[in-house]
């Protein structure tokens, strides 16, 4: 989950590091450091916390070199502090490294018994030994590098500096991302063609197993059998640069209002607005007989969305499963299903092992991801994009309502596919999903409507969320969306459910938001909040116009404009964010860095 960077640079490197690993915090942020080559020595500047703590630490004590490699750390193995932050350092040798290494603990002990010393208690710590003692044996650093990979096992993107290697970082991947940039005269590798934005957008994708050696003009790139290979070259899309946050207090923010726009563009990607008509291009949804959705967080979220209207419109019998489960569980998938992986990042560890599961079963793929150039997306049998630009915020916005568009589209493709609809109302439905960004920009308009009920909620300890229908998913990730950034216990309900427990937990200190478009379930939610009020419950009812009229007294209402049922997620989606969002400004909380998550989750 970390974020890796390595420079063989003509410029000076500690200021390009530390740019690079600021693209990198999304994916932790524990701690950061980089190692440098000063007069064929490595130095090394660390810091725990964020980022701008180790920028102070270089502006008190600057590395001047241009050959270098940087880390931003989410911990796994040994608490966040100064010592176990990256790079890690053993004789001639400095490593950054995300993943994990599984059978680090044997291999220190055996390290230790050959008096070598520890400083940290990561796992990290070993590959540094290892190359370190190869390198003491006579091997030169790829050869070192190649039996110290060899020794290892677990998942893991790599990048290593030696001593006395002036021109000279070597990185490898196995399970964790791994790209080299192309340069004129100088070389990168990093995690992603985020992380290498403002120094090339000349990327090559390293394949899984392939270790690299870049120098000031090649990358040596060899396969798992050390056959030396070539891996082609991408001109990656601007958007990569494209991570400012404007005028905007934080990401999450600006995400927020960037909607109308990732949702226009995604359905761009799907829908033909004169036509009337929807593709699903690589997919003919007549020829799959179940479709399996993958996902974790938000993004599972979106996935129950689209089972809804899978379901609904398409005839399609689908499922939708957390993919840390998934992939354990022995699925019983045949042949004729598809599965579906939605994510974000598209390197989520347990949605990216669940898809290469079901491939390797010969079951269809799908990948439904906002990073195009992701593992998940060039694995997959068939990309199907979102478009909503880089996602900084760690609280998942903007990409949740792209993966509903997208799903809501591929939806209607398949009702069609599957003669459930003919074109007219292929056309109808499409008309309708095209309202969608209209009535999320000026639902975002209305939101000062929200701070009426974001003052009760901030000091609440427990908030329950309510929800039928496509509103139940919304009400698990609002309860999602509260928690990871206000810190404030929450939960998702069914509205239907609520008799069956949860109603024990009604009390006048414990906000209930109950998310009632009106729609054809709204009487029976109406009546579960009669239940809540009846018991001293305090309610926020999140409707329309109309659902506001049968409000009982006492609630208080956070208006968003009517819309159809088809897109009403798309728009009560929107102030279920802007509640958690301003909660958590209100309790002054580290909105776009909560503690103790990352933006991508590539452990398990
Ligand atoms: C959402 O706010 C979360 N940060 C998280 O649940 C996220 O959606 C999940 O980790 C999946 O990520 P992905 O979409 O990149 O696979």
């Amino acid at each position: 989950m970390c974020g890796i960077i390595g420079i063989v640079g003509v410029e000076p490197v500690a200021g390009r590091l530390i740019d690079s690993l600021r693209r990198l915090e999304y994916r932790g942020y524990d701690s950061a450091g980089v190692a440098a080559l000063v007069d064929g020595r490595i130095e090394r500047r660390r810091a725990a916390g964020k980022l701008r703590n180790l920028d102070a630490v270089l502006a008190a004590e600057p590395l001047v070199a241009t050959v270098g490699i940087g880390h931003t750390r989410w911990a796994t193995h040994g608490a966040p502090t100064l010592a176990n932050a990256h790079p890690h350092k053993a004789g001639r040798v400095a490593v950054v490294h995300n993943g994990i290494i599984e059978n680090f603990a044997p291999l220190k002990a055996a390290l230790i018994a050959q008096g070598r010393h520890f400083e940290s208690q990561t796992d990290t710590e070993v590959v540094a030994h290892l190359i370190d003692r190869e390198l003491a044996s006579g091997k030169d650093p790829i050869g070192a590098f190649k039996a110290a990979l060899d020794q290892i096992t677990g998942a893991y993107a790599l990048a290593v500096l030696v001593e006395g290697e002036d021109s000279l970082v070597m990185g490898a991947r196995r399970g964790s991302p791994l790209v080299v940039g192309y340069g004129a005269g100088e070389m990168f590798i990093g995690t992603d063609a985020l992380a290498l934005g403002l120094l090339t957008n000349r990327i090559a994708f390293l394949e899984d197993g392939d270790f690299v050696a870049i120098d000031h003009d090649t990358a040596r790139i060899f396969d798992a059998d050390s056959h030396a290979v070539e891996r082609p070259m991408h001109i990656v899309s601007a958007a990569s640069a494209l991570v400012e946050k404007g005028n905007y207090r934080h990401f999450m923010e600006k995400e927020i209002h960037d909607q109308p726009d990732a949702v226009q563009h995604t359905l761009s990607a799907y829908v033909d607005p004169i036509t009337g008509s929807v593709a699903s291009p690589g997919v003919d949804f007549a020829a799959i007989d179940r479709l399996q959705i993958i996902a974790c967080g938000t993004a599972s979220y979106a996935g129950m969305i689209g089972r809804y209207l899978f379901e609904r419109l398409a005839g399609l019998p689908t499922d939708v499963e957390i993919a840390s489960e998934f992939r354990y569980r022995e699925p019983a998938l045949l042949p004729g299903a598809l599965a579906m992986a939605v994510s974000q990042s598209g390197e989520t560890a347990d949605t990216l092992a669940a898809l290469r599961w079901c491939k390797a079963r010969g079951i269809a793929t799908a990948a439904l991801v906002n990073s195009h150039e992701s593992t998940m997306a060039r694995e997959a049998d068939v990309m199907f994009p979102t478009h909503a630009g880089p996602e900084i915020g760690v609280a998942s916005t903007k990409a949740f309502t792209a993966q509903v568009a997208a799903l809501t589209a591929l939806a209607i493709a398949a009702a069609r596919q599957r003669g459930r609809i003919d074109a007219v109302e292929e056309a109808r439905l499409v008309g309708i999903l095209l309202e969608a960004p209209r009535l999320i920009a000026d639902t975002i308009r209305g939101e000062d409507t929200i701070s009426a009920v974001v003052h009760d909620i901030a000091r609440a300890r427990d908030v329950l969320y309510l929800g039928r229908g496509t509103m139940y998913p919304l009400a698990l990730e609002g309860a999602l969306k509260l928690k990871e950034i206000s810190y404030i216990h929450a939960e998702g309900y069914a509205a239907g459910e609520l008799k069956h427990g949860p109603i024990a937990l009604v009390d006048e200190a414990t906000p209930i938001i109950v998310i009632a478009p009106t729609d054809a379930l709204f009487d029976k939610t109406a009546s579960n909040m009669s239940e809540v009020i009846a018991r001293g419950g305090r309610v926020i009812m999140i409707t329309d116009a109309e659902g506001a009229t049968h409000a009982p007294d006492g609630v208080s209402i956070v208006l968003v404009p009517a819309c159809d049922p088809l897109i009403a997620p798309l728009v009560f989606a929107i102030p279920i964010q802007l509640i958690a969002y301003q909660v958590a400004v209100f309790k002054g909380a580290d909105v776009d860095q909560p503690r103790n998550l990352a933006k991508s989750v590539t452990v398990e």
